[in-house]
């Protein structure tokens, strides 16, 4: 197991506890906006996860072949067990999206990534990738964190003194904007951009201390300061929003 996939379960955690207390359902907001289409065309998932929106894949392409890549082999395995029906236009990667750029031949009609691209080892060399396995006409499609995302968390940390890692803060605020955006708009002639506040709602403090240690910004060494800033805020007004910004951008390769 190497590094990034002990942090993916983390992460993967992370995600599935937001989905208890989110007041957007993010993955079904996303695809209202992805135009579906019946034709055989093909669909690449980068850091696929556990399938979540790779759901939505099989059902508003039910032509397509999908192929899902992950670095986790749990994810991979997930997945593997959860669209066995479809196994005929499936296939599953497990490796990382630097690597399977390395190899890949092929070319795609659409290429999907949720929550993950940012985790490249060099995003410039993908992007560049991904642009010559997009098909003329064919779709990168991005959703991420953009902004002033995890605000009210974030905010708790500079009050504390904390410097936040630059890898924090480029993959949940700047990134959307600044790699895929830019990208978007030298190699595509139609964008799309969608945004959306996701507010996560916790009730107790133990939920709270649970995400934020599961999260790549934790920081044992405020344990205690955070948990009493968490604390007195919940007991003040029963309970603790969070805001998540998310972007969705749907980008259309030059024909
Ligand atoms: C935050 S999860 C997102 C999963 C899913 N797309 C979603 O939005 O629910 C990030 C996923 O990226 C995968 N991942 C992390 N680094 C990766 C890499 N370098 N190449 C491919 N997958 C990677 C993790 O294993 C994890 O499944």
């Amino acid at each position: 197991m190497n590094n990034n996939e002990t942090k993916t379960d983390f992460l993967m955690a992370r995600i599935s506890q937001n989905e208890n207390n989110q007041t957007v359902d993010i993955n079904k907001w996303a695809f209202e906006k992805i135009k579906n289409t019946d034709e055989k065309i093909n669909i690449l998932e980068l850091c696929c996860g556990t399938g979540k929106q790779t759901e939505y894949l099989v059902q508003k392409f039910p032509n397509a072949t999908i192929s899902c890549l992950d670095i986790s082999i749990d994810a991979i395995s997930a997945v593997k067990n959860k669209f066995h029906s479809h196994d005929s236009r499936m296939k599953f990667f497990n490796t990382g999206i630097d690597d399977f750029f390395k190899n890949n031949e092929e070319k795609f009609d659409i290429i999907f990534c949720s929550y993950g691209l940012y985790y490249s080892r060099d995003m410039d060399y993908v992007l560049a990738k991904i642009n010559e396995s997009l098909n003329n006409s064919g779709r990168l499609v991005v959703m991420g964190p953009y902004g002033e995302n995890n605000k009210q968390l974030f905010d708790i940390l500079l009050s504390l003194k904390v410097k936040l890692p630059d890898l924090v803060i480029s993959s949940s605020s700047t990134f959307m904007r600044e790699k895929v955006l830019g990208f978007s708009i030298n190699n595509c002639n139609a964008i799309q951009i969608y945004t959306t506040q996701n507010n996560i709602i916790w009730e107790n403090v133990e939920s709270v201390m649970n995400y934020w240690k599961n999260s790549t910004f934790y920081n044992s060494s405020i344990e205690q300061e955070f948990q009493k800033i968490v604390e007195a805020q919940i007991n003040s007004s029963g309970k603790f929003i969070n805001e998540k910004k998310i972007m969705l951008i749907v980008a259309t390769k030059n024909a």
